[in-house]
């Protein structure tokens, strides 16, 4: 038998759902019960009764099924933490706030809202103030929401998609430590990005643009401000695919973000939005051998602490409430 028959078989044998986000590598994704975006999978996995989740992404989605459903065991093949979720810490987070107290805006005027893409520590930093977690498909309403609080937003991690969002409901946004003035500034945004998303520029879009006229472009909002504003559509994975699938045959688009996604649609007229090849370091590092490994650790009950996600009950505590708030909406 191949590993990837061998694997099959186990997940037959086992009380196991095998989940894989859409930058996974094509082999480990064919795989899955379940795929998605990050909101997706998140809510997706929270229904499933089975005892184990085997989760092929990044440490912050692991952490989120530990925190939303303690109950169950879940395991990653590689615990790859996602590049823009280790700028920050707690430790970051308080000295942030501490800036934003010092430029005369104190904490009851703030609400905090975190990007999915950081620890379960930061995000029970964010529940414990009053804030929620939000992801790229969901932004847009959960910022409006938070801004019904009257208080300014305090963005965490990602500055792009803060400053995007920001622009897209015509509200100021402004950067901790970049010398712009946080009390004229709607949205604080904490200075975190993503560094295969900062890849696409405008030069790349200009350079589409000028090879094929009526190309589209189609970016995720982690890609900086200026190269959003230069696209034809701005989405999260999901809507991403959404859109290209609804395309014309011979419409042709160029695509701002990882590049196994946008290999996996090549059944439709697209180009990658950069001369290089954006690929998440963290997102490849799941083989399918990691795959079988873990399932077999499973079924020989000889799992490895290296592969599971443990989150403490403080931690989980508050990073749920953060979640949920998000849920809610
Ligand atoms: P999505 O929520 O759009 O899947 O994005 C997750 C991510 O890490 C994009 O870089
Ligand atoms: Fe994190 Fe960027 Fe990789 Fe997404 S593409 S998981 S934001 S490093």
């Amino acid at each position: 038998m191949n590993l990837k028959e061998e694997i099959l078989k186990l997940k037959e044998e086992l009380d196991v759902t095998l989940v894989a986000h859409f930058y996974q590598r094509d082999e480990v994704f064919e795989l899955a019960d379940i795929t998605g975006d990050s909101l997706e999978l998140a809510k997706k996995v929270m229904l499933t009764d089975s005892k184990f989740v085997v989760f092929c992404g990044v440490g912050f989605m692991g952490e989120s099924v530990k925190v939303m459903s303690p109950q169950k065991r879940v395991l990653m093949p590689k615990i790859a933490c996602c590049a823009m979720a280790r700028m920050i810490d707690e430790g970051y987070y308080e000295q942030n706030l501490k800036k934003i107290n010092e430029a005369g805006i104190p904490n009851e005027n703030i609400l905090p809202i975190t990007y999915i893409n950081s620890s379960a520590a930061v995000k029970a930093k964010v529940g414990e103030m009053g804030g929620m977690v939000c992801t790229s498909s969901n932004a847009y309403k959960i910022i409006e929401k938070g801004l019904h609080s009257g208080k300014k937003i305090f963005f965490v991690p990602d500055r792009c998609l803060g400053q995007n969002f920001a622009k897209s409901l015509k509200l100021k946004s402004a950067v901790v430590g970049d010398g712009s003035d946080l009390k004229e500034a709607d949205i604080i945004c904490y200075n975190g990005f993503c560094s295969v998303h900062q890849q696409f520029s405008v030069e790349d879009v200009e350079f589409y643009r000028n090879k094929f006229p009526d190309i589209l472009i189609a970016v995720h909002p982690e890609c900086d401000p200026s190269v959003c504003d230069a696209a034809d559509f701005v989405g999260s994975t999901s809507q991403l695919i959404t859109y290209i699938k609804g395309l014309d045959e011979k419409q042709k688009v160029a695509v701002g973000t990882e590049f196994n996604m946008v290999n996996r649609l090549r059944t439709k007229n697209t180009y990658i939005l950069s001369s290089t090849k954006p690929e998440c370091p963290t997102m490849n590092e799941t083989t399918l051998e990691d795959v079988y490994k873990t399932l077999k650790s499973i079924k020989d009950d000889n799992i490895s602490k290296e592969n599971e996600i443990f989150v403490s009950e403080d931690t989980a505590k508050w990073a749920k409430v953060a979640l949920e708030r998000m849920f809610e909406v």
